[in-house]
């Protein structure tokens, strides 16, 4: 479950400040998938690294379960985050010098899996997101849609209890973006996670039983 308790958030630059977020409040039960849509700038990233704790909220609460993530020290949300959520960002942040199967197998070597079990979950999700003819070239030499797909592959390889997406197709065609889409809703089904999505592809509505929609860091 994760609930998220009357959260804002506001950036200072220098003098500057800007609110992006602002008294946010909303419940997603286990195995539940919430799609969040907005306009450009409307607070949806921001939302979706504060529940990562990637970024502190200037007020309010956040619980993963019964753990209020608000209250953790850095050292414990990495470890939290290395658990339990899986991370498709839009800036991928995959390591380019290391192989598409190097990056898949990355959670599973921080979990200190046996090699063996890490050797046959990389064999089972590369065939999954349709990778295994690139399993040694370096990310660093894919195109946008694979690497994408890496992506996925590496949130998904250690079953998170939560998967957040930032605009997982945004880039792709229609076609692999259909095929993205699909994988993720098959995976959350699979793994039992929860899900939360920004997109603006609509084929995603019909992936999420709730749906929420910013407008300059509010809900509408
Ligand atoms: N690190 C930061 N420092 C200052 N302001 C920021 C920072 N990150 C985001 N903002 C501001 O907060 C607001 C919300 O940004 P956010 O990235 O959450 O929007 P978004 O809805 O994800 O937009 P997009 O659809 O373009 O990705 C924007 O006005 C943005 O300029
Ligand atoms: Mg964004």
């Amino acid at each position: 479950m994760i609930h998220v308790d009357n959260v804002s958030k506001i950036y200072n630059q220098g003098k500057r400040e800007v609110t992006a977020l602002s008294e946010i409040s909303f419940t997603l039960n286990d195995r539940e998938s919430l799609l969040i849509m907005g306009k450009s700038g409307s607070g949806k990233s921001t939302l979706l690294h504060l529940i990562a704790g990637l970024e502190r909220v200037s007020s309010g609460r956040i619980y993963l379960g019964k753990r209020e993530i608000t209250a953790l020290k850095d050292r414990e949300l990495t470890l939290l985050r290395r658990e339990k959520i899986g991370i498709i960002f839009q800036l991928f942040n995959l390591l380019e010098n290391l192989t598409v199967s190097e990056n898949i197998a990355l959670p599973l070597i921080l979990a200190r899996k046996t090699s063996s079990y890490i050797k046959r979950e990389v064999e089972r999700v590369m065939e999954l997101v349709d990778l295994r003819d690139r399993a040694n070239h370096r990310t660093g030499e894919l195109s946008g849609g694979e690497m994408q797909r890496v992506a996925i592959g590496r949130a998904i390889i250690k079953k998170s209890e939560i998967i957040l997406a930032d605009e997982p197709t945004g880039n792709l065609d229609s076609k692999t973006g259909k095929k993205i889409l699909s994988l993720i809703s098959h995976l959350v089904k699979e793994n039992g996670s929860s899900l939360i999505i920004v997109t603006h592809d609509v084929k995603a509505t019909s992936l999420c039983k709730k749906q929420m929609t910013l407008k300059d860091g509010r809900q509408v």
